[in-house]
């Protein structure tokens, strides 16, 4: 037998939210899921941050919430994520933070541990190293009972994300990259039974650039002056992994990439 894990890459905004809330009851039961996760980190309406509501919202139908370095960009977020349980912000910012850098779910019997992490690599926060942090992290939820841990490495580099997974295979089920909103084509399974992807893309608009309307994100390069990205409405893609863990060895066997997209 297998547990089945659905990771769904950063929903973007309004758009991003609706595709989850939409399809996710059905991909439940269609790939017999066990539990789903989400990285949110881009849920609240200006594609930055999280809030009460798009928190809820996307918890309505997700076990768990992953999210990355615009974690208390939106008004509220910082109690929300400071008071959800169910939310895991990088356990290498600063001490101090509000929130938890890891967190545990069961579902169908299992206890999941869920792990977030930022890259240093091109990103502009200054956070100490991912990789010290998920050795503690991953301790820290053996100790308290984790059957299966799922790392989401929100980083900018693919070297780094590489280099993470390779860290951490064979001591977690998955490590699943998220940051960059742009599928990446080299799911595997790597040894010691560790599914990775370098990133698993993102859920939101199509008709954009990384979830931001698109004619914004080209005026800002052509240098029309302009000084904020909206987020872009319309038709959404939804990009996730399932990932397949034998529930006898506790190795993952199978990543398949998911890809649906909605019409609002
Ligand atoms: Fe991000």
């Amino acid at each position: 037998m297998t547990f089945r894990l659905l990771f769904i890459g950063d929903v973007m905004g309004a758009a991003g939210c609706a595709a989850v809330r939409t399809h996710v009851p059905d991909l439940r039961r269609e790939l017999n899921l066990d539990a789903v996760v989400v990285n949110g980190e881009n849920s609240a309406p200006s594609g930055r941050g999280i809030t009460h509501e798009s928190g809820s919202e996307l918890l309505s139908v997700a076990d768990f919430l992953t999210l990355g370095n615009h974690t208390f960009d939106a008004v509220g977020g910082r109690e929300y994520v400071g008071r959800e349980p169910r939310v895991a912000r990088p356990a290498n910012l600063e001490a101090g933070l509000p929130g938890q850098g890891s967190g545990m779910f069961e579902a169908n019997g299992m206890c999941v541990g869920v792990l977030n992490v930022q890259g240093r690599v091109f990103m502009k926060q200054d956070v100490r190293s991912p990789f010290e942090a998920a050795d503690e992290a991953v301790a820290d939820l053996e100790a308290a009972g984790a059957d299966l841990i799922l790392v989401d490495v929100h980083a900018e580099a693919t070297s780094e994300k590489q280099a993470l997974g390779y860290h951490l295979a064979g001591r977690v089920q998955a490590v699943v990259g998220t940051h960059t909103h742009v599928p990446t084509a080299d799911t595997r399974i790597l040894s010691g039974g560790t599914a990775y992807v370098t990133d698993v893309g993102m859920t939101g608009s199509r008709e954009s650039v990384i979830g931001f309307d698109k004619e914004d994100f080209l005026g800002l390069f052509l240098g029309k002056g302009i000084s904020r990205l909206g987020v872009s409405k319309g038709p959404a893609d939804l990009n996730a992994v399932v990932i397949e863990v034998d529930d006898g060895n506790h190795q993952a066997v199978r990543i398949e990439r998911i890809y649906r997209s909605l019409a609002v």
